[in-house]
């Protein structure tokens, strides 16, 4: 029968509250609809284990993770014990520039029954992807400090554009576009303040929507379209930013839509020469770890997102539906969606509307 190697990494914080529930699911799912599920977990990329060995993962890491057809991951970060640009430098960003995954892909969707913090608002209103370049753009590892700790300091981090990076984002921004009803795609950007990289980025929007006369599209500049994110949400269909642009409305989005603790995401390698990584858009969550009050929905749509890239689509459509089930009964929601459930719960109501 159809069997997956998923590597599993929890990660910090949140991170091990909700990746049981995101397991269980997963579990379900696959006594449900008949494949199997081989799971590889690892226990590094986490704050403990770099406060151990001066570093977030072995050196062999690559080697220990081998070849799974998937990695499922929680969420890293603990800044009170290592700083957050060298925790997550080693080990997230390093997983989506090793593995090659540029397209972060996720969807913003109001769920019947959630209670959305826009006025007026309903279930149909709010349904869009974002498409987010996710190996290059403003997170950069060029540049640096020149005199340090003097009058004269001066720090610099350049953004990078390639057009290889911007070209292949596009076009699976304009492919996916392409495949829904609306077939409408808009573009983030800056250029009128940021004067190399973010005209370069809307001229190679131009160019590849030139191979899609059936796509319409547009853009706004990033300050305005957080705005229309809040104002007019039905607006949007596909929308497609640079690394930073993109990273920021992916936390807006999901916050138009009640939270984001239910946001999912795919860091998918669409050339398949490499795994994809699935985890929630949120992170460790600090002030709310070890509560068991953390949104496991985040982990667990994640799981049906990671099903979907795997072929198992009737399997992530059935865990999507039973969200949506879940999602509208108060005492089934974590308090950040105004419900009275707390992880576990959540995560168990979610299995049994499944079968
Ligand atoms: P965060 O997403 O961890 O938390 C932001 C706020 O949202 C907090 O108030 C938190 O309690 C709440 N929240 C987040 N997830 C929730 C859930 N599932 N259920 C209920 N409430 C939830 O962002 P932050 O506080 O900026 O970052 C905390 C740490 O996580 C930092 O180290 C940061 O670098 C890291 N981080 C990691 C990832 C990742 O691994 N993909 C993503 C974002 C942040
Ligand atoms: C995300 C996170 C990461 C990002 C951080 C933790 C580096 O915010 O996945 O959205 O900025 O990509
Ligand atoms: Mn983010």
């Amino acid at each position: 029968s159809r069997s997956y190697k998923i590597a599993v990494i929890p990660g910090d914080g949140i991170g091990n509250e909700v990746m049981p529930e995101g397991i269980r699911v997963l579990e379900k799912a696959a006594r449900l609809f008949g494949f199997n599920v081989e799971q590889q977990w690892h226990d590094f990329a986490h704050c403990d284990y770099y406060l151990k060995h001066g570093r977030m993962m072995p050196e062999d890491w690559k080697d220990q993770i081998g070849k799974p057809d998937a990695i499922f991951f929680g969420a890293v970060g603990w800044p009170a014990k290592v700083p957050d640009h060298i925790s997550l430098w080693q080990s997230l960003l390093q997983f989506r520039r090793e593995y090659d995954q540029y397209v972060n892909l996720r969807p913003v969707r109001l769920m019947p029954g959630v209670p959305c913090p826009l006025a007026g608002r309903k279930p149909g209103d709010i349904d869009f992807w974002i498409v987010r370049e996710n190996t290059e753009g403003e997170y950069s590892s060029v540049g640096g400090t020149m005199f340090p700790g003097t009058e004269r300091e001066v720090v610099i981090q350049e953004t990078v554009m390639t057009r290889v990076g911007v070209d292949r984002v596009l076009r699976y921004a304009f492919e996916l576009a392409n495949s829904r009803p609306n077939r409408h795609l808009t573009s983030a950007t800056k250029s009128n303040g940021i004067a190399v990289t973010m005209p370069y980025w809307d001229a190679r929007v131009e160019a590849m929507a030139a191979n899609y006369p059936d796509v319409r599209w547009d853009k706004y500049h990033i300050d305005i379209l957080t705005a229309q994110f809040v104002l007019n949400p039905d607006r949007f269909d596909v929308v497609v930013g640079s690394n930073l642009f993109g990273d920021i409305l992916s936390d807006l989005g999901p916050a138009c839509t009640g939270t984001i603790g239910i946001a999912p995401s795919g860091n998918i390698n669409p050339d398949r020469t490499g795994p994809s990584l699935f985890e929630p858009v949120h992170g460790s969550a600090p002030d709310i770890a070890g509560q068991g009050i953390a949104n496991p929905v985040g982990q667990i749509w994640s799981a049906a997102m990671m099903l979907e890239h795997l072929g198992e689509t009737e399997a992530a459509s059935a865990i999507v539906a039973a969200i949506e089930r879940v999602l509208a009964e108060p005492s089934l929601r974590t308090r950040d969606l105004k419900g009275t459930a707390d992880t576990g719960t959540c995560g168990k109501a979610v299995e049994e509307a499944l079968g």
